[in-house]
């Protein structure tokens, strides 16, 4: 997807995007990770640290692993799932738990009085915002003093690792075969690594978060350096 795109532009193509693959996104997620996304998901939630009563915002929620996950981790919590791509919401309703709220919502206007939640996280998100200051803005806007905010992305691969070809390789040849093969749809699993290469280093995006006002960033990569979870607090 070229850089250069005006908000509205990028905001239709990600959504057209994600309502095409919305059927096969958690097995295409499930292959291209080899199972370990379902891991960094606990890990958000545990990061968390969800309290009984809390409020929960998966924003990005796609078919809601991420707002599932924050009620088994803590079944009295209130756990919301907002998208802006109705077909991954519906994806998701199959495997739907008591106590989830799904939410149409976009992560650069969200529909939250401020201070609501006690935490924000995201999964894949970050890279797919047509605006990422506003939507880290938004982020902290809603979210309570002293509230969590955790989100997981890719990171651009290292530049110097000797895995570095391989890591190269399965994004730029396997991956787009894998996503031609089970959805039918090339194009979005050559956005895929595209994206991640073109998004910001794990750092960069710490000191974005930390110019948004949060408190306490701290990032850790996994699989070869080509994922990462951030967290962060809002100061209370
Ligand atoms: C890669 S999927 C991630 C889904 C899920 N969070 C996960 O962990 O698998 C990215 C999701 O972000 C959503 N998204 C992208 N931009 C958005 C925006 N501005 N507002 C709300 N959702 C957005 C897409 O519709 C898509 O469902």
């Amino acid at each position: 997807m070229r850089n250069d795109l005006s908000s509205s532009d990028k905001a239709a193509r990600v959504r057209g995007m994600f309502s095409r693959i919305a059927p096969r996104y958690d097995l295409m997620n499930r292959l291209m990770t080899a199972g370990q996304d379902v891991r960094w998901r606990k890990e958000i939630i545990r990061l968390a640290r969800l309290q009984p009563g809390a409020r929960v915002l998966d924003l990005g929620a796609g078919t809601g692993d991420i707002a599932r996950e924050a009620l088994r981790q803590q079944p009295e919590c209130l756990s919301v799932a907002a998208d802006f791509t109705l077909e991954m919401m519906l994806a998701g309703q199959p495997r739907n738990l008591r106590g989830l709220v799904w939410c149409a919502a976009d992560a650069l206007n969200l529909p939250y009085d401020e201070h609501t939640f006690d935490a924000v996280v995201s999964g894949f998100l970050l890279r797919n915002v047509a605006d990422l200051p506003r939507a880290i803005a938004e982020q902290y806007r809603v979210l309570k003093p002293g509230g969590r905010w955790v989100a997981l992305d890719t990171t651009p691969p290292p530049q110097k690792s000797p895995l570095t070809p391989f890591i190269r390789f399965h994004m730029r040849r396997v991956i787009p075969f894998l996503g031609e093969v089970i959805t039918g749809e090339r194009d979005a699993y050559v956005y895929l690594p595209t994206s991640s290469e073109n998004f910001l280093g794990a750092k960069v995006l710490a000191r974005l978060v930390e110019a948004a006002g949060f408190q306490q960033v701290a990032f850790r990569r996994y699989l070869f350096g080509v994922v990462a979870i951030h967290q962060a607090v809002k100061p209370a």
